[in-house]
């Protein structure tokens, strides 16, 4: 099944929705598409979209224009399926999307799910530098307990996706929105844990980028030469932020060979995750105060 028509042809019989899941996947697979931004397959964007259906009470043959009218733009335009559908899944919950803030995908989500276990209980006060959709700060104030969450971005736009999903997850009473780039805006603030996933692209990386990604803020992925544009500050803020027993989270993916040549010494814990994703490291407080000499708690 390679064009649109025969799909709509094919979805127009499809009895079930396990049918026009298959029918979806196929017709997938026949083109050339990246997957990554909430579904790593074929089958994956297949069982996402008809989901969205069956929550609008189908699949059912009505419906068949609008999916292939969504698929015209993810195939044409490469548009990511969680732009077209405006939410995208993270630590298991729903947020709003759209191209204003970068698609919720960190392997953070794992850690985050258990809140923060065996690691930290996932109590007090916890940072998250660069929130983008709010998927981190949310998520963590969803299944950790803490008694507020600072959660900070340099943008506006993004700012405003943040805040709708605050008030659709009715956790405004713990997690408050800050507009600052990096800490600047934090006063002396401290914090129990400090996560991020911050722009971690280097630049050369940026011109390979698949054309799903150029529909993404691109100032939410790029880093400069080698990734590690943000690093450092985020480094050495958190060792002066952290309190005692205080642990950083923090993904800089592609750029973790860079970031080990630059801190030879310091001891980073790279995580492992279940369900994939690398580049993600875990530092102490106290470790991290003692490579960075910071004597403040
Ligand atoms: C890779 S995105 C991560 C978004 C979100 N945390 C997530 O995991 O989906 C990086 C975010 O950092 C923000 N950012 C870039 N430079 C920043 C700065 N100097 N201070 C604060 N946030 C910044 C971008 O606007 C973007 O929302």
């Amino acid at each position: 099944m390679d064009s649109l028509r025969d799909l709509e042809a094919a979805l127009g019989q499809a009895g079930s929705a396990a049918a026009w899941q298959r029918a979806v996947a196929e017709f997938l697979k026949r083109q050339t598409l990246w997957y990554g931004h909430g579904a790593d397959s074929a089958e994956g964007e297949a069982a996402w979209l008809v989901d969205w259906l069956c929550r609008d009470g189908g699949p059912k043959a009505a419906q068949a224009a609008i999916v292939t009218g969504l698929l015209r733009r993810r195939v044409l335009e490469r548009v990511p399926l969680a732009y077209l559908l405006g939410e995208a899944w993270f630590a298991g919950l729903p947020f709003r999307i759209d191209p204003r803030a970068l698609i919720p995908r960190s392997p953070l989500a794992e850690i985050i799910e258990r809140g923060f276990r065996p690691f930290h209980a996932g109590t007090g006060r916890l940072l998250d530098l660069g929130t983008g959709s709010g998927c981190i700060a949310l998520a963590s104030a969803y299944h950790g307990d803490f008694d507020r969450v600072d959660a900070v971005d340099v943008d506006a736009d993004a700012l405003a996706v943040a805040a709708l999903n605050i008030s659709r997850l009715g956790l405004g009473d713990v997690v408050r929105l800050v507009k600052t780039d990096l800490y600047a805006g934090l006063g002396d603030a401290s914090y129990d844990i400090i996560i991020s996933n911050p722009p971690y692209v280097p630049t050369a990386s940026m011109q390979a980028l698949p054309p799903e990604y150029r529909h993404e803020p691109a100032h939410a992925l790029a880093a400069g030469e080698q990734g590690l544009d943000y690093v450092d500050e985020i480094l050495r803020g958190a060792a002066m932020r952290l309190r005692p027993g205080g642990m950083l989270f923090l993904e800089v993916g592609e750029a973790a060979a860079a970031l080990e040549r630059r801190y030879p010494t310091v001891p980073f814990l790279w995580l492992e995750f279940e369900r994939g994703g690398e580049g993600v490291l875990a530092l102490e407080a106290e470790q991290m105060r003692e490579y960075w000499s910071v004597d403040r708690a």
